[in-house]
């Protein structure tokens, strides 16, 4: 929803400043900057190439101290679940092919991502691949799309192995122009009404942008402008937080695939989505919400980065070992 212009030039692409004729020569400091990131990169994959092959030696060890007999259940076993796992990733994709023909609709615009920095759209990138892991693996997904997609956004996003092969839509145009005014919901902050319960003919848009409060208000404002409906999350109503209720992308994305799945129960959405340090307490009169389902946090084997993401957008390193 917004036409400003960029505020960054590009990054320059990792060539070896000494060597490189067709740019200018890079300062220290973006040298100095270029040379971490590479160093980044190489000890985290050297890190998981001794962690594998560590890994392969205590297996072959394994292997050796047992009877032929035990070998082949062994054997048996690994195959056994090779195959029970990739019957779940079909199923899996079964499942998002059809929710994106007739799930719940939720769009990440991306209109802003010409008002973020480098570093804000790294991060973004980051919170989508959250969202996307989030969809992959959820038994409800929804029918995922990024609008006003494209430019530096597009790069990042295309530079995902496998990104081609997301199950989700994306489309150049905003989303003003696919939907029906009357089909949307911007979900922002600043809305007075109150996010009670999905409905299936609405399209959920959440401002795709990472923002650290700078942009404050902003999607509600455009929101207005446009005359479109509009709805914040009922956070504070049923949980005492420690934090803002503004939350990232993937949080607003979890939360209502979670929702989704715990059947329009806020309480037990909330428990699963926000990291515990943020949920303070859930609020007396609805602890009873919680019920005795199991709300423990996502199957850790997902496809998610190695960072997590604050509540406000930031991101953190996640320890892995
Ligand atoms: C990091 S927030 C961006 C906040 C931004 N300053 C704005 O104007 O919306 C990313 C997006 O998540 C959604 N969001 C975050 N917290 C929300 C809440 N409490 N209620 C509704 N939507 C929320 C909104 O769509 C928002 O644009």
């Amino acid at each position: 929803m917004t036409s400003s212009p960029p505020d960054e030039q590009p990054s320059p692409a990792p060539v070896d400043p000494s060597t490189s004729v067709d740019q200018p020569p890079l300062s220290k400091r973006k040298q100095k900057k270029l040379a971490k990131q590479v160093d980044w990169t190489v000890l985290k994959r050297d890190k998981k190439h001794r962690v594998q092959a560590q890994k392969l030696e205590e297996r072959n060890k394994r292997l050796e101290g047992m009877t032929e007999e035990e070998r082949t259940e062994h054997r048996q076993k690994s195959l056994a679940r090779i195959e029970e796992r990739r019957q779940q990733r079909q199923a899996e994709t079964e499942r998002q092919k059809e929710a994106l023909k007739t799930g719940q609709r939720i769009v990440i615009d991306l209109s802003y991502s010409e008002i973020q920095t480098q570093s804000e759209l790294k991060s973004l990138k980051t919170q989508l691949n959250f969202c996307y892991g989030t969809n992959n693996h959820t038994p409800t997904p929804v029918s995922l799309h990024l609008t006003s997609f494209g430019g530096k956004l597009k790069e990042e996003m295309e530079s995902i192995v496998g990104f081609q092969n997301w199950i989700i839509e994306t489309h150049e145009q905003s989303f003003l122009d696919i939907y029906p005014h009357n089909e949307i919901v911007y979900l922002t902050s600043d809305s007075p009404n109150s996010l009670e319960v999905l409905d299936k003919n609405c399209v959920y848009v959440i401002g795709g942008m990472v923002d650290h409060n700078r942009l404050k208000g902003r999607t509600f404002e455009d929101s207005s402008k446009h005359n479109l409906r509009t709805a914040s999350l009922p956070i504070r109503k049923y949980v005492d937080l420690s934090a803002r209720d503004v939350l990232s992308v993937n949080h607003v994305f979890n939360l209502l695939v979670a929702l989704l799945e715990h059947e329009g129960n806020w309480v037990k959405a909330l428990h699963q989505t926000l990291p515990p340090r943020i949920i303070r307490s859930v609020k007396p009169e609805y602890v009873h919400m919680l019920g005795d389902a199991d709300v423990s946090p996502p199957d850790p084997d997902t496809h998610t980065p190695d960072v997590t993401v604050t509540a406000d957008g930031g991101e953190k390193m996640t320890k892995t070992d």
